[in-house]
């Protein structure tokens, strides 16, 4: 892409290192509605190669710990902080968001991009991330979750099938979310911003070709299939990308 591998900045790898629907768009977003100020502690709960992180530390100097399970991902996340020159203020530790052996009441603000979907256990989860977040903090969320009662389509970019996905509704995640000790403080549905996104995200491919830094590097050769059932199930109203913003009380 004609980048200096030597001098890199978060952005430049926005492409291939935010995982979700939306990119660095979304993110963007989620960003704006989190009150945010220079040097508030954040954690971003299963981090990925940490493209959020990287944007969280680099446009608003916030101090990000990345969580995730994913050894390779840790690694790679931790590389790319190292490359962009991010590493004093992002770190990443390879645990799971169940249980993250971090100290409690530690972070100001958490967030959560697309892995609600790959976790069963979400009260486990929600009541995590409210142990380790200060008394008021902001917990952000932006998940797919379930719209209709018609069956997933497989494969999609966080399942190959039914035993690895956990797609719930926004019911569902209300309901965890005060049983773990948040007040839900906003909901939005982000489906028109997803769908227009994507679909602009593949009519440049098809006409450029696809970029050397994109999602089929984490996704592997199913990315277009996986991407393509998304979409469908966006418009027919079987999926629908959510944000959600709670406060620990
Ligand atoms: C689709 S990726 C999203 C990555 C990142 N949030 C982003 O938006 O770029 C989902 C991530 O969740 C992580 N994950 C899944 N289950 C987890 C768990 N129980 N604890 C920590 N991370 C988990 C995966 O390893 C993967 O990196």
């Amino acid at each position: 892409m004609g980048l200096d591998p030597d001098r890199l900045n978060a952005i430049d790898l926005a492409t291939v290192d935010e995982f979700h629907v939306g990119g660095l768009d979304a993110t963007r977003e989620l960003a704006a509605q989190m009150e945010l100020a220079t040097g508030l502690r954040i954690l971003d709960v299963g981090s990925g190669i940490g493209g959020p992180a990287r944007y969280f530390a680099a446009e608003h100097q916030c101090k990000v710990t990345g969580v995730d399970l994913t050894e390779e991902f840790v690694q790679v996340a931790q590389s790319l902080t190292r490359r962009t020159k991010l590493d004093h203020l992002v770190e990443f530790v390879q645990t799971s968001a169940l249980d993250t052996k971090l100290p409690a009441e530690t972070f100001d603000r958490a967030y959560m991009i697309h892995v609600g979907m790959n976790i069963a256990d979400k009260a486990g989860v929600f009541c995590e991330v409210r142990r380790v977040l200060k008394p008021g903090g902001k917990f952000a969320i932006f998940d797919i979750l379930r719209a209709g009662e018609i069956p997933i389509t497989y494969p999609v970019p966080w399942a190959s099938s039914e035993e690895t996905s956990f797609v719930v509704s926004k019911g569902s995640y209300h309901n965890q979310l005060e049983k773990a000790g948040f007040h839900v403080e906003r909901e939005r549905v982000r489906t028109a911003f997803a769908i227009e996104f994507t679909e602009r995200a593949i009519a440049r491919a098809a006409q450029d070709g696809q970029p050397a830094l994109a999602l089929h590097l984490l996704m592997g050769n199913l990315a277009p299939v996986m991407i393509k059932n998304v979409l469908a199930m966006m418009k027919q109203g079987v999926l629908e990308p959510v944000e959600l913003y709670a406060r620990a009380v």
